[in-house]
């Protein structure tokens, strides 16, 4: 069994450094290439295989965003899943010292593309209070009371996992203390346990298996890429005509994203694929969670501010360091935003009597489950600016935080494992080897945000308003610079001006 792997990891291993080294980092091009509509269809109407019937997808991959070498080599990957796939069963667990686990995993042709990922500091002696606010999972801490928060990640309970594998049902209770959380008390199918008991640290591991595994499937690949990602592509393509101001502003952060979402719905979605193989759930339960997690889709956060907001952590006088780097952002993008828009309306009214913006807002409410009002409209500048500042954030910054930055946290499973198996023992090297790969995937080089994009403006008002933009982003570089470094951070210099390869 080990021999055969080994030939099989020895071809995967191959496959996911050559795609690394091969790949070119796209030019946007100017709109126009491809000026016919495109519709939302179910997911499973274009990947029939793929049995999810809720999630609109695009109906056809423009032509400007072909790429049929790419295109052909995932076809081929989705055939290979199935007769000579990167999984085995029966391998022995990965190394206990995840030191050398990543050694053997993470190959020297793989570090000769990219650096081996860095330990996170908060990672030493885990800490879940501190991990709630200072970490990619930061995102989950939702106030109950005046001091009391939680992590409620009880709904993946509904889910059925692999053969052998703790079901990841998860709800985590935290109190305030001076401007620190601490956890006081995990609830799973471990049982009900606090700081004093055994299995404590078994309990904390679940935890972050709920987290990790939420926010690569949920809050990365539905909640970004599949529903409101393509809802913003697809309104964005059919809606504004080619020569219209608000189409330049918004084209370099939707170029590329039916291409994109084909691809890598094939590579991870598809039998045998990605997520299945190195994530808890089953086949079945994994279509299932996509479903259900675009129909209870809610908008609003996309909004950081508003999704902060709602979840009652502002102003509590608690250090939300994740929190503060994500709005900082959002501020330059909005500020954008509504620079641009500036410059092209005069007032609200122009911009409300513009039917191409009003067509664009109609199309992107109807796409997005439970509507965009929350988000903003098109009535204002003011809410326009909100709404296209909080898409841009969503598809770059959001983007970025939930996937690639994941790259220091996912690989070290001593503390964050990828599945959690009842006799207590780590993944078997197979999961371990695939998740390396997947995750070395993300790095691949984007088109980048910090860039001159005013080649694609219309005239010299959108041209100032994208320098300034890019300006903005060197100005919050340099400051971010100047603050401690962290693991947790996203800065202006990682973001890719959209989710697309
Ligand atoms: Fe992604």
């Amino acid at each position: 069994m080990v021999k055969m792997w080994t030939a099989r990891r020895w071809m995967w291993n191959r496959l996911a450094t050559l795609k690394f080294a091969g790949a070119k980092v796209v030019d946007i091009p100017v709109p126009g290439g491809d000026e016919a509509v495109v519709r939302g269809v179910p997911l499973s109407t274009r990947f029939p295989r793929i049995g999810i019937n809720e999630i609109l997808v695009a109906d056809r991959i423009p032509t400007d965003e072909h790429d049929l070498r790419a295109q052909r080599f995932y076809s081929v990957m989705e055939r290979l899943f199935r007769i000579f796939g990167p999984n085995a069963p029966g391998l022995p667990s990965v190394d206990a010292d995840r030191g050398a686990a990543l050694d053997r995993a993470y190959t020297e042709a793989h570090r000769a593309l990219f650096p081996a990922p860095e330990f996170p500091d908060e990672f030493r002696d885990p800490d879940l209070g501190l991990l709630a606010t200072t970490s990619p999972y930061a995102h989950y801490v939702t106030a109950t009371g005046p001091d009391t928060y939680e992590w409620d990640l009880r709904s993946l309970a509904e889910y059925d996992v692999h053969p052998g594998l703790v079901r990841l049902g998860v709800h985590v209770s935290f109190v305030q203390d001076g401007d620190r959380l601490r956890a006081v008390e995990i609830d799973s199918a471990l049982g009900t346990v606090t700081p004093e008991d055994a299995d404590w640290d078994r309990s904390v591991g679940l935890a972050l298996c709920a987290a990790t595994t939420h926010t690569s499937l949920v809050r990365h690949y539905n909640w970004v890429h599949l529903v409101p990602g393509a809802a913003f592509s697809i309104a964005t393509r059919s809606a504004l005509p080619a020569a219209h101001p608000l189409k330049r502003l918004l084209w370099p952060h939707v170029f590329r994203t039916q291409f994109s979402n084909w691809v890598t719905t094939v590579g991870q979605l598809s039998a045998g694929g990605d997520f299945e193989e190195i994530f808890s759930f089953t086949r079945e339960s994994l279509l299932r969670l996509f479903n259900d997690t675009c129909r209870d889709f809610d908008a609003i956060v996309v909004d950081p501010q508003r999704d902060a907001e709602k979840r009652g952590i502002v102003g509590r006088g608690l250090d939300v360091p994740v929190l503060d780097n994500s709005l900082a952002h959002h501020d330059v993008m909005r500020a954008h935003a509504e620079r641009y828009l500036r410059a092209y309306y005069p007032d609200d009214a122009a911009l409300a009597a513009d039917v191409d913006v009003q067509r664009w807002y109609a199309e992107l409410d109807r796409l997005i489950p439970g509507g965009a009002g929350v988000l903003g409209d098109a009535r204002t500048v003011e809410s326009a600016s909100r709404l296209i500042g909080s898409l841009i954030h969503l598809v770059a910054y959001q983007h970025e935080a939930y996937g690639t930055l994941l790259w220091n946290y996912q690989l070290w499973t001593q503390v964050e494992p990828i599945r959690v198996r009842t006799d207590g023992a780590p993944e078997p090297v197979d999961v371990y080897q695939r998740m390396v790969n997947a995750d070395f995937g993300l790095n691949i080089r984007r088109s980048p945000m910090m860039q001159d994009f005013s080649y694609l403006a219309l005239d010299g008002r959108g041209r100032a308003a994208f320098r300034a933009f890019l300006s903005d982003l060197l100005a919050l570089q340099t400051r971010m610079e100047a603050e401690p470094q962290a693991l947790y951070k996203v800065y202006p210099e990682m973001l890719e001006a959209n989710m697309n390869g």
